[in-house]
């Protein structure tokens, strides 16, 4: 159900969850600091628990008084990329219920630059959203897609197209140590630009991250990662540019760059899904910029 920003207001302040757009995803969203309602945003997309939740909020002040400690890289980074698609956890206060971080010490803190998503925040404060899809699956990036993956039943905020398409960009901020858990909407060699060197997080066994699952993002049709083209089935295309020729049932072209890959990135996937395919084989596109991001979510959507 499509409901206007007064109405989003509403049912928010009231305890509800209202899907609302940001310049990266549509997210689920529920006031941070309303158990009850956090705990319907989980049930709506059947996520599990150890999966913590990122908290949007209206500018860098609301982040920090959130936080117990706020290192000097952090803000650095603030000042350069809020509002934007970077999401930094720091060790949370109390304040912060343990159901929104998953019971993890470390809170997942954003300002979105999107004016509906920060119309909302703005209005009612804290609010704690993930992306507005079911568990493991492909991201929304319109309106459309939130209702065709969660339901009519879910409000939802219309706010067009996502500009940017793929998530924010989520780094660990520890003392000094900055360690990148997904990249994202802002390049790593830009905020390397503003910190220097940042490493992966290592996963040993249970991953550093809840969301750095293996499988994720992922279409019901197979994903295959820059094989040859089939011989025979039903097969889709999808990367940058134009197809190779093939004997391909429908094809999508990412576009002629990385961030126009990044704002198509789930549209086609979600299209090509729709299809009947046997399978979809992709491209990877190459390694700097948004196309990690787009790789990485390629990555786990073809990840079997
Ligand atoms: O762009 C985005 O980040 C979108 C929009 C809606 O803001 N949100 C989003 O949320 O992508 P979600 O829940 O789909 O992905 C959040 C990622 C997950 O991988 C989660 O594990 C990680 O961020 N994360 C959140 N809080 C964390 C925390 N406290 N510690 C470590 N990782 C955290
Ligand atoms: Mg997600």
């Amino acid at each position: 159900m499509r409901v206007d920003l007064n109405e989003a207001i509403r049912l928010l302040a009231g305890g509800g969850v209202v899907a609302f757009p940001t310049e990266t995803v549509y997210g689920l969203g529920a006031r941070a600091a309303d158990v009850a309602a956090v705990a319907e945003v989980f049930r709506l997309k059947a996520r599990p628990t150890f999966d913590p939740l990122i908290v949007h909020v209206a500018d860098a002040d609301c982040a920090w008084s959130l936080a117990a400690e706020v290192p000097d890289a952090a803000r650095r980074l603030a000042a350069t990329f809020w509002p934007g698609p970077l999401t930094l956890v720091l060790p949370k206060r109390s304040t912060v219920p343990d159901l929104v971080t998953a019971g993890l010490d470390g809170v997942g803190l954003r300002v979105p630059v999107h004016p509906l998503a920060r119309a909302l925040v703005e209005a009612v404060g804290p609010l704690a959203a993930p992306s507005a899809n079911p568990f493991g699956g492909v991201s929304p990036t319109a309106a459309e897609h939130v209702e065709a993956s969660l339901g009519d039943a879910v409000a939802v905020l219309d706010g067009g197209p996502c500009e940017v398409g793929v998530e924010s960009t989520v780094l660990a901020v520890d003392g000094d140590v900055v360690t990148w858990l997904r990249p994202g909407g802002v390049p790593l060699e830009a905020i390397e630009a503003v910190v220097g060197p940042v490493s992966e997080a290592v996963d040993s066994g249970v991953p550093r991250a809840p969301g750095r699952l293996l499988r994720h993002y992922a279409p019901r049709t197979p994903l295959w990662l820059d094989v040859p083209v089939p011989v025979e089935g039903r097969f889709g295309w999808m990367g940058l540019g134009t197809p190779p020729p093939g004997p391909w049932v429908t094809c999508e072209s990412l576009g002629e760059n990385d961030v126009r890959a990044a704002q198509r990135l789930f549209a086609c996937l979600r299209s090509l899904d729709g299809r009947s395919l046997d399978g979809i084989i992709a491209h990877r596109l190459p390694p700097s910029g948004l196309g990690r991001a787009v790789n990485d979510r390629l990555e786990r959507a073809s990840w079997r």
